[in-house]
């Protein structure tokens, strides 16, 4: 094939790359976290630390990406709606990604609560493991709907680099995602 033509055929896809640009509003990724202090659990909003950059990856430049950590595996779990559960800490630091059901975690003798439907702001970690907290937090299901989730250990229990931008949960205004 000659130059040329080869030329004539990259250069849509250029200017489809050039067209599709990452919202440049996203500058800085946050989640919330069930932490831990003083050997109690706590809710924090935390903004991860590892690169969030502009894919260059072909067919989908532009997308905003952003690096969360080394993980293990991934374990699905289901919970019948209405589910209420009782005090533990996490198993191990891991994400969990809903994506079903109404999620509502709080913590004992604490005001601290959040709310968590699936969607772009259905990223949670927990790192409230019993090394650290000696009671734990409390999942339960709010309203009738099947809670389904991912839950995804870090590799090694490695809680992922971040900063503490706010005590309490992410509010919809640190997750304009
Ligand atoms: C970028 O994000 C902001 C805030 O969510 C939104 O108002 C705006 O429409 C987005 N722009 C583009 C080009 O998607
Ligand atoms: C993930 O693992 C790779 C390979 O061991 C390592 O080079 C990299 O630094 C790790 N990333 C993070 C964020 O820890
Ligand atoms: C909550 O506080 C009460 C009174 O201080 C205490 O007896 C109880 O053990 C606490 N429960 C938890 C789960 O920390
Ligand atoms: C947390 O509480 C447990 C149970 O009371 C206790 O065994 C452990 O030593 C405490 N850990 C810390 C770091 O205070
Ligand atoms: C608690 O255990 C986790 C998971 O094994 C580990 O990553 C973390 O460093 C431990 N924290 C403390 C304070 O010992
Ligand atoms: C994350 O939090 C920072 C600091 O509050 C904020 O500037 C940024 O817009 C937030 N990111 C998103 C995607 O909401």
């Amino acid at each position: 094939m000659a130059l040329g033509s080869k030329l004539a055929t990259a250069l849509p896809f250029l200017f489809l790359a050039a067209r599709i640009n990452a919202n440049s509003s996203i500058t800085a990724f946050n989640l919330t976290a069930i932490s831990a202090f003083n050997n109690a659990s706590i809710l924090e909003c935390w903004q991860i630390t590892l690169p969030l950059t502009i894919s260059q990856t072909a067919g989908i430049q532009g997308a905003a990406v952003q690096q969360l950590g080394n993980v293990s595996s991934m374990v699905w779990s289901s919970l019948p709606g209405g589910f209420a559960g009782s005090p533990h800490p996490a198993p191990s630091v891991q994400y969990n990604v809903i994506l079903s059901g109404t999620l509502h975690v709080t913590i004992p003798n604490s005001s601290q609560e959040v709310t968590v439907v699936s969607g772009k702001r259905s990223l949670l970690i927990a790192a409230d493991t019993a090394n650290v907290s000696r009671t734990g937090h409390i999942s339960s299901l709010l309203g009738k709907e099947q809670g389904t989730s991912l839950m995804i250990p870090t590799a090694n229990n490695e809680i992922p680099p971040h900063k503490v931008i706010h005590a309490g949960a992410c509010g919809k205004r640190d997750l304009e995602l």
